[in-house]
């Protein structure tokens, strides 16, 4: 499909040079191809092949059950949808965990058709975030609430409220851009927090329950299309579906609001 388009491919270059000039950018995950060539055509900047897909799609209670083959069919089908979106693949649980495994399945991936790769952790990342991109694979390190270790936080929580989380995690993203991370996703945590380690990194920040202050935003597709079946809707979920006609629609609005500030809200985000 994407030689149906003239439109250029988004690379760290393009979401490099938005964070210099002030842009917002978007990203959304997405699982399949025609959500991801609607998400694309309606400019969101990112896909993110998450491993949300472990509890969106096959309906799993964490991101754990997740396997690399599965990662790679959901990629593969992601990549034939997409236009011109820069596609980001996450790494599945403990398909990281030693350095041989880390090259393997980060090859995978590249192979498949990701132009990044997403891995979650704190100091401990940073060899495989340096490792992998002395070899040409651009990192984002998952920061703050780490899904794929739910079982050691205990649940779905802010992270960095106190003071010494805070300052850990504002030291291990420095750490990590310093390791030659290409980019930093922070995950559900405070507003101030956000803003402080967005300012202080060169590298594009995006944010999920991270406030309207990091660089991009990334949602669960299904969580801005309002069909997620959580029993409560997470705090920096918006509906957008709420004020649009139509899934395209709902897209767009997605990529106006987050890129004008509109979205995330005061009511999106913790402080
Ligand atoms: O897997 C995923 O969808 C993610 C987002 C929640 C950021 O990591």
């Amino acid at each position: 499909m994407s030689s149906q388009t003239n439109k250029k491919n988004i690379t760290i270059s393009t979401l490099n040079e938005m964070k210099k000039n002030g842009q917002k950018f978007t990203c959304l995950t997405s699982y399949e191809s025609t959500l991801t060539n609607r998400i694309s055509k309606a400019g969101v900047d990112i896909v993110l092949v998450g491993d949300s897909l472990g509890m969106v799609i096959q309906g799993h209670d964490s991101t754990l059950p997740v396997t690399m083959d599965q990662l790679i069919y959901h990629l593969e089908c992601v990549v034939r949808g997409n236009i011109n979106s820069h596609i980001m693949a996450d790494m599945p649980f403990m398909s990281y965990s030693t350095d041989d495994l880390g090259f393997e399945n980060a090859t995978r991936l590249m192979q498949a058709g990701a132009h990044s790769i997403k891995i979650e952790g704190g100091e401990w990342i940073t060899k495989m975030a340096s490792m992998l991109s002395d070899r040409g694979i651009p990192i984002c390190a998952h920061m703050g609430l780490t899904p794929q270790s739910i079982n050691r936080i205990g649940g779905y929580f802010v992270q960095g409220r106190d003071t010494s989380e805070h300052e850990k995690i504002l030291k291990e993203a420095i750490e990590l851009e310093k390791a030659g991370a290409a980019m930093l996703l922070l995950e559900c945590v405070p507003d101030n927090l956000a803003n402080k380690i967005t300012k202080e990194l060169k590298i594009p920040v995006i944010g999920i329950g991270a406030g309207s202050k990091t660089d991009g935003q990334v949602m669960v597709v299904h969580d801005m299309l309002g069909i997620s079946c959580l029993d409560e809707t997470p705090k920096f979920v918006k509906n957008f579906m709420k004020e649009a006609q139509s899934i395209d629609e709902a897209f767009e609005l997605y990529v106006s609001q987050v890129k004008n500030g509109e979205f995330p809200a005061k009511e999106h985000t913790f402080f």
